[in-house]
């Protein structure tokens, strides 16, 4: 055990009993008021399917991550085109439209190759600096960023959206990823220490995948709680922050973390669930009723969870037909030109430009959307996936704004019995 973990482990058990009269303070009241937020999606992590026309750009079917974009261009390429999408893709502008959307969060996905390239590893740095100035941007519109990790050393789920889409996540078996990542969250959570008010929140990690056993389970737990340490203590001495820790729920029913972090040790923990409803066969099939009286149930699951839980992705939209949405080069069951799926219609109106959607449409996914904002609100509240995409307006705020199945006012409801 190293030093310094040594020394805030003992600060941790000494100081027990004082914790439990301490008072967090955290730059956001969570627990009385509501969490409502976007994602900045596709900015500092690349996604295929939220910017397919940089992959298309390079002419090279096998780039279908940030990864491949790194390794199989030449440098000055991939890093010209990196540069010009930070430059471009969100801007202060967001900022100020976000806020004026009566939004409270944001929250930002950064991967581990901003802080730290390994040797091998083909990734291009140079997001830190839009890291800072989005941090400038939420604290000039009065907006809460929470710096969530996306992407860890050996990918920890194998997705497209860690960095690196690879056939089985490799975080979790390797300890030197891990102490990797444990470095990572020391140093954000040093940056941000003395300015909870503007980052009141990190999220260690997102999306363990958990559905792949006992081995990712037990290395995130585990990997929760150095994070809890290395949050809650930035200062390398008993003193504490008042960050709060979002933990994932890694693809696990609340209930498996009943009791996890909770408790006079532990102060100032969130959880962080995600919700969708396009990922399997059976939910693209499910009716427009079906997919609302589904949000609409889960409803006492996260009322009844012993620690703040937000939702942290969810989406109006409810099929998976957005154009590279399931990995670049593979189709959508919805459709049935995924491999496997038998389909249930045609993607034509489901998705691309909302000048496509028919008005009955656009009713179901103000439905859907006000279905799941006042469910997630019997929780901690909700962070929509995603502020802008491409070419798949049914995922967008910003698209849902203009075309008014988001209202300008998050709590201007249309069919406020929806879930009754
Ligand atoms: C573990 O991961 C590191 C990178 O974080 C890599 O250099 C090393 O080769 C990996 N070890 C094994 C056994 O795969």
């Amino acid at each position: 055990m190293p030093v310094l973990r040594r020394l805030l482990v003992s600060a941790l058990l000494g100081l027990s009993f004082i914790n439990s009269a301490v008072s967090l303070t955290p730059g956001f009241p969570y627990g009385s008021e509501k969490v409502r937020g976007v994602n900045l999606g596709g900015w500092l992590v690349l996604e295929p399917w939220i910017t397919p026309s940089m992959f298309d750009k390079t002419g090279n079917s096998k780039i279908v991550d940030e990864w491949t974009f790194c390794q199989l261009q030449d440098h000055t390429t991939a890093l010209n085109a990196l540069q010009n999408h930070w430059n471009t893709w969100i801007t202060e502008d967001d900022f100020a439209d976000i806020a004026s959307a009566g939004l409270n969060h944001v929250r930002l996905p950064i991967g581990y190759w901003a802080f730290d390239v390994g040797p091998g590893e083909p990734y291009i740095k140079g997001q830190l600096p839009y890291l800072q100035k989005a941090i400038t941007w939420a604290s000039n519109h009065n907006l809460k960023l929470i710096v969530d990790l996306h992407g860890a050393p050996g990918s920890q789920n194998g997705y497209d959206n860690s960095g690196h889409r690879i056939g089985f996540p490799t975080w979790h078996s390797n300890q030197t990823n891990i102490d990797r990542t444990n470095q990572i969250i020391k140093t954000i959570a040093s940056m941000v220490a003395d300015s909870p008010e503007v980052v009141p929140i990190i999220a260690p990690l997102n999306e363990p995948a958990g559905y792949d056993g006992d081995a990712v389970l037990s290395a995130t737990r585990q990997y929760w709680l150095d994070s809890y340490g290395n949050i809650r203590y930035p200062y390398g001495s008993a003193k504490q922050s008042n960050t709060v820790e979002l933990i994932h729920d890694a693809f696990q029913p609340l209930s498996y973390w009943n009791g996890f972090e909770t408790g006079s040790n532990f102060q100032g923990v969130a959880m962080d669930t995600h919700i969708y409803q396009m990922f399997s066969d059976s939910q693209v099939a499910m009716s427009n009723q079906q997919h609302i009286s589904q949000a609409c149930s889960m409803g006492s699951s996260l009322s009844g969870f012993d620690l703040w839980t937000i939702v942290g992705e969810w989406t109006p939209a409810s099929t998976d037909c957005a154009k590279y949405l399931n990995g670049r080069g593979v189709g959508s069951r919805y459709d049935g030109s995924y491999s496997g799926s038998s389909g249930v219609g045609s993607c034509t109106g489901k998705t691309g430009s909302a000048s496509s959607f028919s008005s009955s449409y656009k009713t179901f996914l103000r439905q859907f959307w006000e279905a799941q904002v006042i469910t997630y609100e019997k929780g901690e509240g909700w962070i929509q996936w995603t502020w802008k995409v491409e070419d798949a307006d049914d995922w967008s705020y910003q698209a849902g704004l203009k075309n008014g199945w988001i209202p300008q006012d998050p709590t201007d409801y249309k069919y406020p019995n929806i879930c009754n």
